[in-house]
């Protein structure tokens, strides 16, 4: 992880005191996901919506938590803006160090790309591309040559036990092997979070049970994963929960 990437905004890396800005690591007290006072409004023109309303929120390295909450209660909101693919209204959020506040929107595409590996509901897999290229594209995006991201993209989809599936296209796979290509491809970039948004809402229930092994394996091997869902049962696996409702942790 280089700090160069972000060169630009070093004074935007507000983290708290004893961060250790030269390699980008948290240190053990300090948070990887640190949001406080969150809040999230959209404007919709004379109706004011209130999705996020003083939302605060630490998840330290190596954590599995899962954000469960009924529908509209804000968790697809919350994933956004943890997600780097939204801005809060109001409060603070730091990822990695970072805070987001004041990044233009190329440093907080960098930031997302370099911290962040995304799992949704319906795998957004490309159609007219084998395993390997859909894994291996998030690594085109961040300029590593073309043996190296087959390489990577190999391997990792051989840790999602994938490795007879290489090169079958997204139409010759079941459902839960298609969300697993989606795992091996938020996992390719190596990124401090991976964060999933209904990851077993389209699959069966085995399929499911098997996506969710394969989260609890990887949080085995210490990364750190948050899973949004409104499925009690599948939050329940998670060794952590956070509930949401009408837009508060409670
Ligand atoms: N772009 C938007 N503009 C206006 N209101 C929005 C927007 N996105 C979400 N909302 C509102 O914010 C609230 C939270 O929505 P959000 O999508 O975060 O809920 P959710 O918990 O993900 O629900 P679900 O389980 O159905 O996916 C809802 O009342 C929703 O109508
Ligand atoms: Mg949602």
């Amino acid at each position: 992880m280089s700090a160069t990437l972000l060169a630009p905004s070093v004074e935007g890396r507000t983290g708290p005191a004893g961060w250790d800005h030269a390699d980008a690591s948290p240190t053990a007290d300090h948070a990887l996901i640190d949001i406080r006072d969150l809040w999230r409004v959209y404007h919709l023109g004379s109706v004011t919506v209130e999705a996020l309303r003083g939302v605060s929120l630490q998840v330290h390295q190596g954590e599995f938590v899962a954000i469960v909450g009924p529908s509209g209660s804000g968790k697809s909101t919350l994933m956004n803006i943890i997600g780097c693919l939204d801005r809060p209204s109001a409060g603070s959020y730091v990822l990695a160090g970072t805070s987001v506040e004041g990044l233009s929107d190329d440093e907080l595409a960098r930031l997302r790309s370099r911290e962040i590996g995304f799992v949704f509901q319906s795998y957004n897999l490309l159609a007219r591309t084998s395993a390997t290229d859909n894994v291996a594209t998030p690594l085109l995006y961040q300029g590593v040559g073309r043996r190296e991201r087959i390489e990577r993209s190999r391997a990792a989809l051989t840790e999602l036990g994938l490795g007879e599936r290489l090169d079958h296209l997204p139409s010759e796979l079941s459902g839960g092997q298609q969300q697993r290509v989606a795992i091996a491809r938020a996992l390719v970039t190596n990124p401090s979070i991976i964060l999933a948004d209904e990851p077993t809402g389209n699959l069966d229930t085995a399929s499911g049970v098997e996506v969710m092994a394969r989260f609890h394996a990887l949080h085995r091997q210490g990364r750190t994963i948050v899973l949004i869902t409104h499925d009690h049962e599948v939050a329940a696996q998670a060794p952590r929960q956070v509930h949401v409702r009408d837009g508060q942790l409670v």
